[in-house]
């Protein structure tokens, strides 16, 4: 069982260079990042002031679709990229939303640190014959699938919320997506949600926000996870032949808003586009 000295060990040769999940984290208000993470991040804000509100919105995206799949009654999520565990991680939401509280949640990401705060807050809050983390290549699907279906935390034969949330800006087009989420679109019931959002490119207000998003892909080859933007038509792809509920695809904020969605009043702005698919054949 991994303790607090194993997290600490985990940063240790990971530090060389900003990671994804810890320059996420620091914008959405978390506290597991690190001095080259916030400095990165900073960089980052400079050249695109919103980018904080951005990952916000993204987050609070997954806290809306995650709502949602559980009261269409899931009870089972595979969060692929899981990250840093933050408020509203998706095993609290799940049971906020199910009194019943009989959610099952495996978190997945290849990111060291990410996993080691993961596996202590689950071990040091939350039940473990429900929730675990483990490490897990999106890139590699087969290896991520078999720890799935040997994880004992969820069964693949019933349907469940397979949640891809701000990741895919992070698989460029050479890494094969398609087949990447064709596999695993393959692998879960029918009935199974697909939640999905990344940052886009489309229709920036003007040219200086259209070179600073060339600038945001620039700055994100020198970290861990080199990035890559879509349109929503680029994007759409990704859900293959699954039906999309109600609103769509969309920029994030149009999702189903609640009174606290950032960009609520003017979605476009906000850079995130995502929506949520099922799976036919229930
Ligand atoms: C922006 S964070 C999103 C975290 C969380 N999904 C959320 O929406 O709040 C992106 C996460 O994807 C993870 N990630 C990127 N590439 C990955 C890969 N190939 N396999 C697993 N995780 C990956 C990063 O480590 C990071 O934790």
């Amino acid at each position: 069982m991994i303790n607090h000295y194993d997290a600490l060990t985990a940063v240790e040769g990971s530090l060389d260079r900003p990671s994804a999940a810890r320059v996420y984290d620091y914008f959405i208000g978390g506290t597991t990042n690190y001095a080259i993470d916030r400095n990165f991040a900073e960089k980052v804000r400079d050249r695109l002031p919103l980018i904080g509100e951005y990952c916000r919105t993204s987050r609070q995206f997954l806290g809306r679709a995650v709502r949602a799949c559980s009261a269409a009654g899931l009870t089972q999520f595979v969060d692929i990229g899981s990250g840093l565990p933050s408020a509203g991680n998706v095993h609290e939401v799940a049971d906020e939303t199910r009194p019943e509280k009989d959610t099952h949640v495996l978190y997945l990401d290849n990111e060291p640190v990410a996993l080691a705060h993961s596996t202590l807050l689950l071990a040091e809050t939350a039940d473990p014959g429900r929730f675990r983390a483990m490490a897990a290549d999106f890139l590699e699907p087969e290896d991520l699938w078999e720890r799935v279906t040997e994880s004992g935390i969820i069964d693949v034969d019933r349907p469940l919320a397979l949640v891809i949330n701000a990741v895919m800006h992070f698989v460029n087009d050479d890494e094969n997506p398609d087949d990447l989420l064709a596999f695993y679109r393959d692998q879960v019931a029918p009935g199974s949600l697909l939640v999905l959002s990344q940052m886009t490119n489309e229709n920036p207000v003007d040219e200086n926000e259209r070179q600073a998003l060339v600038d945001l892909i620039e700055y994100y080859e020198t970290t861990t996870n080199p990035g890559f933007l879509r349109t929503k038509a680029e994007f759409a792809r990704f859900y293959g032949d699954w039906p999309l509920l109600d609103p769509g695809l969309v920029y994030a904020p149009a999702w189903h808003p609640d009174p606290a969605t950032l960009f609520a009043a003017a979605p476009s702005e906000s850079r995130v586009i995502g929506g949520v698919a099922r799976k036919p054949g229930a």
